[in-house]
């Protein structure tokens, strides 16, 4: 029996692999999450199995809780609030290793047992506290995209000192607990619980909204170390291996992401973006700019007798769900044999992959979305970059200005284009807070309006045309 539950565990653990492999091309993605679901599937089935009897109801109940929260969420929460929630269930997790740390350790005393094995001691301590910081961090980035707090950064004099301060309690406490295989006074454990939650909350609060879905990647990539390290504690292979490829993935997707907006980790984490410095932020409603204004016949008439455009999506698509219109633009374009590509931005939107799942939805071909130095190569050549909704990832002050927060960020090069024309609502800035040069370029026009209703309004005018 041991050995086909071994057997099972390994077949979930391919099945993770291969998923996370599918996962690579956006053809296959799908293929792939179904794969890792039914790896998950096995090894929810073989933990069932193995732990017959024990507290059955309670895993019942929480299996029906669970199961319909994340029912409920899949279906309701919006695309652009994946970020948050991708937070909260991480913290989910983080939570999860806390709490099995801590029942492991009541269970032990309950016992009689005094002092651990090391390894579980190890173990035990160290995901503890992992799991408790990816808690806390994660649930105050949540608050922060969810703007149930302010998303700005939150500092005051001598943050780090405090910080630093927290975390040489943790590293004390922390060796004492483990030096000592757990016999040690009755609060060690609990101080160390507190502290570790109070620095998860202390190192999120200075870091701006703009740049929590970094903090979230590196939150999902403590909480796989946590859940890693509960694995040893509980003898878990599967735990071991899962909780490793969730670190490792994170940290992927982390370092990834800096390199995108081009700042180190360290600038990200303690860098607090967006506090202010640098250029002042657009006052909402909008800074008084040079920009012209054009009318949906003119940027019709100019799309229509073009022979390439580039779309250039961002954040504001995604509000106004402008995807499938944007798609119906294209197809008249084509009808007219005009070239249409897509530059997609790493960081356009609010998450990884974005604009690519939106675009996926709406069915536009894989091969006619550009990355960022595929569509830098055709701006020069293009007619028209046609802007919708996107305004930090084409800002030219991150090329030249170098006192913008995001100087040095790689960016489309939108303006390279013969024309550049923009869809946005107003002269309000992006999620950077900064006002963007790009609008004032003679070889850039305005078309304000909802993107939705911007590009319907340009499909119905290029038909006419
Ligand atoms: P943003 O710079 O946030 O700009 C979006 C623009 O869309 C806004 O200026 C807004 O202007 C416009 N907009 C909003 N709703 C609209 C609507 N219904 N119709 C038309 N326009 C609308 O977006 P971006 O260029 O995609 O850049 C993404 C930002 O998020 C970057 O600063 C990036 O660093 C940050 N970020 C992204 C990620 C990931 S992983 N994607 C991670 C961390 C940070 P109006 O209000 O005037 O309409």
């Amino acid at each position: 029996m041991t050995v086909a539950f071994a057997l099972l565990d390994l077949l979930a653990i391919a099945l993770f692999i291969g998923g996370l492999h599918f996962l690579n091309a956006p053809p296959t993605a799908r293929f792939g999450n179904r794969l890792a679901a039914v790896g998950m599937l096995i090894a929810l089935v073989v933990v069932l199995v193995q732990t017959m009897g024990v507290g059955w109801w309670a895993i019942a109940i929480g299996i029906a809780v669970g199961g319909a929260i994340g029912v409920v969420a899949a279906v309701r929460v919006k695309m652009t609030a994946m970020p948050q929630m991708v937070a909260l269930y991480n913290g989910a997790g983080g939570g999860a290793a806390a709490l099995v740390s801590t029942v492991e350790l009541v269970v032990s005393r309950a016992n009689g047992v005094q002092a651990l094995d090391p390894v579980v001691a190890v173990s035990l301590a160290l995901s503890a506290v992992i799991g408790a910081v990816s808690f806390a961090g994660s649930l105050i980035a949540f608050a922060k995209l969810q703007e149930l707090m302010t998303g700005r950064p939150i500092t005051y004099v001598g943050q780090q000192i405090v910080n630093g301060f927290v975390a040489l309690a943790i590293l004390g406490l922390l060796g004492w607990f483990i030096a000592h295989l757990g016999v040690v006074p009755p609060w060690t454990y609990p101080a160390l619980l507190v502290a570790a939650l109070l620095l998860g909350i202390l190192f999120v609060l200075p870091i701006g909204g703009a740049d929590m879905p970094v903090v979230i990647s590196l939150l999902n990539s403590a909480t796989g170390v946590a859940v890693a390290i509960t694995g040893f504690e509980l003898s878990s292979t599967l735990l071991i291996i899962c909780g490793a490829l969730v670190g490792a993935s994170g940290t992927i997707l982390t370092i990834d992401m800096s390199r995108a907006m081009n700042r180190s980790l360290t600038n990200v984490l303690f860098g607090a973006f967006g506090a202010g410095g640098g250029t002042e932020p657009a006052a909402a409603g909008g800074a008084p700019q040079n920009v012209r204004s054009v009318s949906v016949d003119d940027v019709a008439a100019m799309l229509a007798y073009a022979s390439k455009v580039m779309f250039v999506p961002g954040y504001g698509m995604a509000v106004a769900q402008a995807q499938h219109g944007v798609k119906a633009l294209a197809d008249q374009l084509e009808k007219r044999d005009v070239k249409v590509l897509y530059a997609i931005h790493p960081v356009a939107g609010r998450m990884p992959g974005h604009m690519n799942v939106l675009l996926a939805e709406a069915n536009v071909p894989y091969e006619q979305l550009l990355d960022l130095d595929a569509a830098n190569a055709e701006f020069p050549t293009a007619d028209v970059a046609l802007v919708i909704g996107a305004n930090d990832v084409t800002n030219p002050a991150a090329r030249t200005v170098k006192s913008s927060p995001i100087y040095g960020m790689p960016i489309l090069d939108v303006d390279k284009a013969a024309n550049v024309v923009v869809l946005k609502r107003s002269m309000r800035s992006g999620f950077a807070g900064i006002e963007n040069p790009l609008y004032e370029l003679p070889n850039c026009s305005m078309l304000f309006g909802d993107a939705k209703a911007s590009v319907d309004a340009l499909t119905a005018a290029v038909k006419e045309l």
